[in-house]
């Protein structure tokens, strides 16, 4: 019994050490819960990826789109301009921020994926690009390499700086060398950060991964 006891209370600070350390490493946020989790809500037939994503005859108009589900935005949008703005190519959005601004313009039914037609249309602060206004909002859709950190001065060079996740801001936030809503955010919120951010941005954090002002 003695041994017993002796060995359950040698092994009790391990038990300890193995409970503390699980929550943490099986801790990785996920898309189910956050604020993209549309599987409570009655329109999404309570599914969670075919909101937006469908194994089978999926829209590729858009290049590179990842089995895309969801109707597309048409409209033309106004890019971000500035007389400080170093980048040249700031555009139409490119393939992977349509797919955002397909919801968030508000053009465009949350409920409207699967080939049917929806009704509920995204208002309020979670809109972004409404009207096809993106003047107001950080530019989207434009390369960002090392030429231009070079020109720019205040910006780190994406090619050699680590973004904190891993790897290289180029590797980790940028696609095909563009940014895009998703060199800040994750869709499917694997970071676990307020707002699905790629990088919490207390202290800036976000801002200074790339500005080095
Ligand atoms: C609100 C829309 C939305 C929902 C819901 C969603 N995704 Fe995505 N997913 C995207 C977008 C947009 C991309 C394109 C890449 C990006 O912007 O990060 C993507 C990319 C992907 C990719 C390819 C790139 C990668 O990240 O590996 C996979 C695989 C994927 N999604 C799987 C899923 C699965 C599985 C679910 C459900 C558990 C899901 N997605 C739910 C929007 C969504
Ligand atoms: C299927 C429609 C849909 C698509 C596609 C979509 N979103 Fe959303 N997103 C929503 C809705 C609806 C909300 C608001 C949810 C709420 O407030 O409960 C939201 C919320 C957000 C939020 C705020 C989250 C928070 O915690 O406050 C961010 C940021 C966001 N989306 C970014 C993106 C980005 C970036 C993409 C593309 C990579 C994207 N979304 C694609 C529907 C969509
Ligand atoms: C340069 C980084 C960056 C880019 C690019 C970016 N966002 Fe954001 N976004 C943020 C940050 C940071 C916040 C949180 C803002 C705050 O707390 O005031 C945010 C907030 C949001 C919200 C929540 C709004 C709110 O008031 O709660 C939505 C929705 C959103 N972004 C969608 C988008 C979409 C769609 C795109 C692409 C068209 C995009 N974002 C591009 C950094 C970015
Ligand atoms: C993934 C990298 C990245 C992140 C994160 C990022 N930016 Fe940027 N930002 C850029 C690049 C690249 C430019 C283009 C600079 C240029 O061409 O002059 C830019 C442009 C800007 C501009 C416009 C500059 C001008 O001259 O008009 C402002 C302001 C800005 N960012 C602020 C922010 C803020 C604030 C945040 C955090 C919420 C942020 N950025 C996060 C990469 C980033």
């Amino acid at each position: 019994m003695y041994t017993i006891f002796r060995r359950i209370a040698t092994m009790v600070p391990a038990l300890i050490l193995v409970a503390t350390l699980l929550p943490a490493s099986q801790s990785v946020a996920a898309i189910a819960g956050s604020n993209h989790d549309f599987s409570g809500d009655g329109w999404s037939g309570g599914q969670i990826c075919e909101v937006c994503h469908t194994p089978h005859n999926s829209d590729t108009t858009v290049e590179n789109a990842p089995l895309w589900d969801h109707e597309l935005t048409t409209q033309v949008f106004v890019p971000y301009a500035s007389p400080t703005l170093d980048a040249t190519d700031v555009g139409q959005p490119g393939g992977a921020s349509k797919l955002c601004l397909s919801c968030h313009d508000g053009s465009v039914a949350l409920d409207s994926f699967g080939g049917t037609t929806g009704t509920i249309f995204m208002t309020g602060n979670d809109a972004v690009g409404t009207g096809g206004q993106l003047a107001d909002d950080h530019p989207i859709s434009f390369t960002y390499d090392t030429a231009l950190a070079t020109l720019d001065g205040g910006l780190h060079d994406p090619a050699t700086t680590g973004s904190g996740l891993g790897s290289t801001i180029a590797d980790d936030m940028l696609f095909a060398s563009a940014m895009e809503c998703s060199s800040c955010h994750d869709v499917h919120n694997a970071d676990g950060h307020a707002q699905l951010l790629r990088v919490s941005n207390a202290g800036s954090a976000l801002c200074l991964t790339c500005h080095s002002k």
